[in-house]
């Protein structure tokens, strides 16, 4: 019988041809993430199912689907969406897309950073508003990146993306995570170690690159905010939750940091309130791998897994769980 493989929205063809060869392909088609009782419903009798980052894919998703159900491929390179220990139980794998969203993402977060330091985006809104304005020596200053230190919370592909990109500029690195990155790394980007705390009061930007999980959860809220410099700016292309979005509003409001640049929100695709009266804010509504080249990459990635499983193989990028 032929092989069911359930994709909860839609996918370029090229990932497409590659899960037609594994099995028969069922696309939902809403032009909006699924509910929950739909997804229960979609998936129902799946061997395979490709799943969005705003898919919750769980236990109720695995029991709905059926004892069939052999992977899980996430479109993403962030798998906080779905619950790895409860699938892996079942002996069913999770894939997520990482490497190939690299450049984007990096790209992404420097562009946003300049947005926010440059201010692009408050410019484009004076001119939008047909605001009279003339050039003159201080009109608009933003500041500048030569010799400022960025420091990057979790120093893994995307961190060191970005961290080459601050080289370039003539940025000084410095980051923390959970352990230190190899020598060679550290080396090739001369940067250095710190302990979170201090990583905070001696950034001028602070960029999150760490995945979500319990332990990052509001990682910079309050008190995290309190440490930064006053003229600090955060940057956050990593997972909406990471961030206290309440906090940092009030942080930006009363000025204790300078600026902040989003691509990511707590309650996608909801943004605080507070953030869209900020003109020190610079956003985007979660773009990081949205090229053409990389979500293309990002889709075939995510059918060669359920291709690999379905044909008795090892997944090609299996989460580790
Ligand atoms: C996008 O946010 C991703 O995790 O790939
Ligand atoms: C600015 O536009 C300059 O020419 O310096």
């Amino acid at each position: 019988m032929d092989r069911r493989i359930v994709v909860t929205r839609s996918v370029p063809e090229s990932a497409l041809d590659v899960l037609r060869t594994a099995g028969e392909v069922r696309v939902c088609g809403q032009d909006r993430p699924l509910e929950v009782a739909e997804l229960h419903e979609a998936v129902r009798g799946a061997d395979a199912i490709v799943s969005m980052l705003h898919d919750r894919v769980d236990d109720a998703v695995a029991d709905a689907a059926g004892p069939g159900l052999r992977i899980v491929a996430n479109v993403a390179v962030g798998y906080d969406n779905v619950d790895v220990a409860a699938l892996s139980r079942r002996g069913i794998a999770v894939t997520n897309t990482p490497g190939v969203l690299v450049d984007a993402t990096a790209d992404l977060a420097f562009g946003l950073l300049l947005s926010v330091t440059r201010r692009l985006g408050e410019g484009e809104r004076l001119l939008r508003a047909r605001q009279p304005w003339s050039f003159h020596l201080g009109f608009m200053l933003g500041t500048g990146l030569q010799g400022k230190t960025l420091g990057i919370v979790g120093l893994g592909e995307i961190g060191q993306a970005v961290a080459r990109r601050a080289r370039a500029f003539g940025m000084r690195i410095a980051y923390t995570g959970r352990r230190r990155a190899a020598a060679e790394v550290e080396t090739e980007l001369d940067a250095r170690y710190l302990a979170q705390d201090d990583l905070l009061r001696e950034s001028d930007v602070v960029s999150l690159h760490c995945p979500l999980t319990e332990q990052t959860r509001h990682l910079i809220g309050e008190r995290a905010l309190g440490l930064m410099k006053p003229s600090a700016v955060l940057v956050n292309t990593s997972r909406g939750p990471v961030v206290d979005e309440r906090a940092l509003a009030t942080a930006l409001h009363e000025g204790r940091i300078a600026g902040a640049a989003l691509d990511v929100f707590e309650r996608e695709p909801a943004v605080e309130p507070a953030l869209l009266e900020l003109d020190n804010v610079a956003l985007a509504p979660h773009l990081g791998s949205a090229t053409i080249e990389t979500r293309t990459a990002m889709a075939e990635l995510a059918a060669r897994n359920v291709a690999a499983v379905l044909g008795g193989n090892a997944p090609v990028t299996p989460v580790a769980g």
